[in-house]
C-alpha cells in the first residue's frame, strides 16, 4: 500500500505509451536539460502520482540515449519521495517465465558511457552507500499489492543491466548467470543510482517478456510478442491494489 505522507512517481516503459490517457503532461526543466517526456499526473482514488515516460511520447528515445540525470532530477523537483520503474526484461533463471513479473532485489551493472551521477565536479561528492539499490520498504509494499491482488509475482532476484539497444548474445547471457544474474533489462541503471544520490526510493516492477538470448525455444521477439500484454495487466493490477483505483 502507497503511504499517505510521499509522494510517487512511475517511469514508465515500453508498452506504457496509453497509461495516464489524455491527461495533461508539463515539461520540467532541470540543469541537466529535459526529461524524457511530459510528466503526467495519474489520479487514483487517494494518491496523485507522476507519471514519466522513460523512452519519451513516441518511444523514439533508446535506453543507452535517455537523459537519466534530467529524468530523476525533474522528479526530485517535484519533490518525489518514491519512484516505481517500470522496466521489461528478459529471464535467465530457471523456473521463471515470461508473462509473470518480478520485484528484484539487487543489480549488476554492465552498462558504460551513460552519465550515470549528479556530481560534476561541483558541490559536495556524496559516495552514496548502493549496498542494496532497491528501497526495501517499496519492494515490500509492491509485494504485499501483489499479494492482495492475487498476482503471482517473483520476490527478488538480481536485475543485470546491459547496455542495449541491441539484445544480448548467448555468451553474454551465459556470463551474467555466472555472475549471478536472473533478469536482464537495460534501464535500471543508472536509475537507481541517481534515485539514490537524491535521496528517493527507487524500486522496479518488472516485466518478464522473454527468455534472454540462448534460453527459450523461440525467438526472442516472438516472446515478446507473446508476453508483453499478460505481464502489463499483472503489474497494472499491481498499481491499482498499491495506490487505489484510478479516477
Ligand atoms: N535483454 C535486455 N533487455 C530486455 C530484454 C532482454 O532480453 N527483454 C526486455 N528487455
Amino acid at each position: 500500500m502507497a503511504s499517505a505522507d510521499r509522494q510517487y512517481a512511475i517511469i514508465a516503459g515500453s508498452g506504457f505509451q496509453s497509461f495516464g490517457g489524455d491527461a495533461k503532461g508539463t515539461i520540467v526543466a532541470t540543469i541537466f536539460g529535459e526529461p524524457s517526456g511530459p510528466i503526467k499526473e495519474l489520479r487514483y482514488d487517494d494518491h496523485t502520482v507522476f507519471l514519466l515516460p522513460r523512452h519519451g511520447d513516441d518511444l523514439s528515445i533508446p535506453p543507452h540515449a535517455i537523459n537519466y540525470r534530467a529524468n530523476l532530477k525533474a522528479l526530485h523537483q517535484l519533490k518525489v519521495d518514491s519512484v516505481i520503474a517500470i522496466n521489461t526484461v528478459g529471464v535467465i533463471s530457471q523456473n521463471i517465465h515470461p508473462g509473470q513479473i518480478a520485484v528484484p532485489n539487487q543489480l549488476i551493472d554492465y552498462t558504460w558511457g551513460r552519465a550515470h551521477s549528479i556530481y560534476d565536479g561541483t558541490g559536495t561528492l556524496d559516495h552514496i552507500d548502493f549496498t542494496e539499490p532497491f528501497s526495501e520498504e517499496l519492494r515490500q509494499g509492491l509485494l504485499q499489492s501483489a499479494g492482495v491482488a492475487n498476482v503471482n509475482i517473483c520476490d527478488g532476484g538480481v536485475y543485470a543491466v546491459s547496455q542495449g539497444p541491441r539484445l544480448e548474445t548467448a555468451a553474454e547471457i551465459d556470463r551474467f548467470q555466472k555472475d549471478g544474474a536472473d533478469f536482464v533489462g537495460m534501464t535500471a541503471m543508472p536509475e537507481a543510482a541517481l534515485a539514490r544520490e537524491l535521496g528517493m526510493d527507487y524500486a522496479c516492477l518488472s516485466l518478464i517478456v522473454n527468455y534472454a538470448a540462448g534460453r527459450g525455444e523461440n525467438s526472442i521477439h516472438a516472446d515478446i510478442e507473446a508476453s508483453t500484454m499478460t505481464a502489463k495487466m499483472q503489474s497494472m493490477k499491481v498499481l491499482r491494489e498499491f495506490f487505489g483505483d484510478v479516477e
